[in-house]
């Protein structure tokens, strides 16, 4: 018989019923998974996103707080600080140059003249003052004659980056205009500087003076000062020098250079440790005419840093046996 009692209906019913129950689990679980995923990646985007927003912040910031960067229009108004850097190839090059070249983006109104010891231009450093954004003229100068280094010899023997920075003084007074206000600044490419040291050195008049750190021996060595005038010199060595300083440790009106002592020059045939003192008698100043900067000389501005010489034992232990060593393709 066709008829179905009301137990088998309830048979029937009760696997329909758990099917169904069990449909609609999977169905809520999928649709919670999806949920799940769908908040996980929006939150991962809101994390991204808070990432971005606070990076523009900061760029923001940077633009509308930074003392040294304020604002184009005025920075056009300011005398240029023309930053000289002779530069050597040498496993630290690149990391010397990008560190200074980070510092010098804070800087408005600088126009960094770097000058490469080598016979060519090198796409290293074209790239990398490309890169910077910065105003900057690219020279090289092959150092000649007595200066060049022989192989083995102590770096200290030698004067270093003479003449690169004269070919930047050469290149300064073909170049530029004799109306234009400006400042000259001997810059090494490993030394550390405060930013304040541009806003300081920016008005100098005649020649600009101020302490450098990590130098001749000692924590900081210089003019000692009072009134905004060079007082004495604190050095430990040759203090006979008239003007006994680290070539980081002085600025040079533009005028002085390209009017005034259109020859002066950093002369090689000097004794070493008188590059900077002779270079300062041929500009003819006395001690009083010195301008002191950084708060009476007593702020350091600027640290003679030196970037240690770069290990290279494993990589050459490798050559020995006839290896590639590294990739030679990654500039370094
Ligand atoms: C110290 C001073 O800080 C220098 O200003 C001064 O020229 C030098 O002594 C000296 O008496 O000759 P120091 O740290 O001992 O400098 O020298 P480096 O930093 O090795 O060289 C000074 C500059 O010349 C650097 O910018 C460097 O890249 C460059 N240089 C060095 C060359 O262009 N060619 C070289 O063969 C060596
Ligand atoms: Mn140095």
């Amino acid at each position: 018989m066709g008829h179905i009692s009301w137990f088998q209906k309830k048979l029937i019913f009760v696997p329909v019923l758990l099917f169904l129950t069990l449909i609609f689990f999977l169905y809520k679980s999928c649709q919670n998974d999806g949920k799940s995923s769908l908040l996980a990646q929006t939150r991962e985007d809101i994390r991204e996103l808070n990432l971005q927003i606070s990076k523009l912040k900061e760029l923001q910031g940077l633009t509308i707080n930074n003392n040294y960067n304020n604002s184009y229009n005025a920075a056009a108004q300011l005398p240029t600080i023309y930053f000289i850097t002779p530069t050597y190839s040498r496993y630290t090059q690149q990391a010397d140059l990008i560190r200074l070249s980070n510092t010098l983006k804070h800087v408005p109104q600088l126009h960094w003249i770097v000058v490469e010891d080598a016979p060519q231009r090198t796409s290293l450093v074209e790239n990398l003052l490309k890169a910077s954004g910065l105003l900057s003229t690219h020279l090289n100068t092959e150092t000649q004659g007595k200066l060049v280094r022989k192989k083995n010899e102590q770096r200290w023997k030698r004067h270093r980056g003479v003449d690169q920075r004269n070919h930047a003084l050469a290149w300064i007074r073909t170049n530029l205009g004799r109306e234009r206000e400006g400042v000259v600044y001997f810059g090494d490419d490993d030394n550390t500087y405060h930013l304040d040291l541009f806003s300081e050195m920016r008005t100098t008049k005649i020649v600009s003076m101020w302490p450098v750190a990590l130098v001749g021996g000692l924590r900081f060595e210089g003019p000692i000062c009072e009134g905004g005038r060079v007082r004495e010199f604190f050095t430990a060595w040759m203090p006979e020098r008239q003007f006994p300083v680290d070539m980081a440790a002085f600025a040079v009106n533009l005028n002085l250079l390209t009017q005034h002592h259109p020859t002066a020059a950093i002369n090689p045939e000097v004794a070493r440790g008188f590059l900077e003192t002779d270079f300062l008698q041929q500009l003819k100043i006395n001690v009083e005419d010195i301008e002191a900067k950084g708060n009476d000389c007593s702020k350091i501005l600027v640290w003679h840093t030196q970037t240690a010489k770069a290990n290279m034992k494993e990589e050459e232990k490798l050559r020995q046996k006839g290896l590639p060593g590294s990739d030679l393709t990654v500039i370094v």
